[in-house]
């Protein structure tokens, strides 16, 4: 059970419907980890979560499904409209008060940067960090800074936010990083190093298992950071799931609905059986194997260093804001 200390509760306002910037939140979402009776919440099992790209999908339902236990979830998009509209439909499906809306492109370095800001204005920390978002593109298209739309997408950006939100998810008393990658990475045999991060010569299904190879060895060195904290990283393969991600790969007949893949990032995210896991990654609910060059050492270090590089990230810190303040 997630436990939270009493001494770290403060009332946290998010940000109103509509606000400037990145962040849309619903309304005034008032977040206070202890019960009305001020008992302290050893047995609640409410949490503050993100779940990008929560506007299709996979991430939807894993938002549906995370309300209907009564976490907090930051629901996250790239168009507002959009947002906007999967905000109401889960508000109506779910009878939850405590959703939050917030937009921003996550091929756009910026606008990721602005994303963890606005999560820090509007929350003094996050238990859960579920990396969801992601792309499938069948053309080769580029975003900011030259680098390929996949890897950009599911690799940079989801590398740039962990770091962004680290001092938040540090401020949690116990929290999980959850990243969504895929058994796609399996089909990398070797990686082309000097085709990345411009991907020059395109293929889709390559760059899309590349970017997911990226994810894992990710999560294998953040995992070993974070030995020691409070804070946990793993990452899963949601199964073959009946999403527009998969139909614009292939026809998305035999494959399962978006809830079944939902089932595994809820696991990940809230089930007490993982709250020790660390580092590993999970096929459905069960843990397995990654490929071996997802697991290889030098692998795991270039794309370390390619995810420092392309961001600017000069070095991690694994002290929470609150720690960085009373130093
Ligand atoms: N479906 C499968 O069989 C399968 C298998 C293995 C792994 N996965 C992984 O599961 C995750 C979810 O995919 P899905 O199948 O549910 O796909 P999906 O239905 O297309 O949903 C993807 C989500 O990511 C968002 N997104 C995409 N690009 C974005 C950007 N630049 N900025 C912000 N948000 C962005 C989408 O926003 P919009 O709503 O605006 O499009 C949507 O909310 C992905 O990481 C995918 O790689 C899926």
């Amino acid at each position: 059970m997630w436990c939270s200390s009493p001494d770290t509760d403060p009332l946290i306002a998010a940000r109103m419907r509509g606000g400037s910037g990145a962040v849309a939140g619903t309304h005034t979402v008032r977040h206070k980890r202890s019960n009305r009776d001020g008992v302290h919440p050893d047995c609640m099992a409410e949490q503050t979560i993100l779940v990008t790209g929560s506007t299709d999908g996979i991430g939807k339902a894993t938002a549906r499904a995370l309300a209907r236990q009564g976490h907090h979830v930051l629901l996250h998009g790239r168009d507002r409209g959009k947002g906007r509209t999967v905000l109401e439909e889960l508000e109506e499906a779910t009878g939850s008060d405590r959703l939050a809306l917030f937009i921003a492109d996550l091929s756009v370095q910026e606008q990721v940067r602005g994303l963890a800001e606005e999560i820090g204005e509007a929350y003094d920390h996050l238990d859960v960090l579920i990396n969801n978002a992601g792309v499938y593109m069948p053309e080769r298209k580029t975003a900011p800074g030259g680098i390929e739309m996949t890897f950009a997408t599911n690799y940079v950006a989801q590398f740039l936010l962990t770091h962004d939100l680290i001092p938040y998810l540090s401020a949690s008393g116990r929290a999980r990083i959850v990243n969504v990658a895929s058994i796609a990475h399996r089909s990398v045999r070797s990686v082309d190093w000097e085709n990345l991060p411009e991907f020059d010569d395109y293929d889709a299904y390559g760059a899309y298992a590349v970017s997911k190879l990226g994810v894992i060895a990710f999560t294998g060195g953040l995992a070993r950071m974070l030995e020691g904290t409070s804070m946990t990283a793993n990452c899963l393969h949601p199964g073959v799931i009946d999403t527009k991600l998969l139909r614009a790969y292939t026809s998305g007949a035999g494959a399962a609905p978006p809830e079944r893949g939902a089932e595994v990032e809820v696991h990940l995210a809230t089930s007490p059986d993982v709250s020790m896991v660390n580092g590993k990654y999970f096929e459905a609910t069960r843990w397995t194997h990654p490929s071996p060059l997802a697991l290889d050492p030098v692998v795991r270090e270039r794309f370390w260093e390619m995810g420092l590089d392309l961001t600017g990230i000069e070095g991690w810190s694994v002290k929470s804001r609150r720690q960085e303040m009373t130093v």
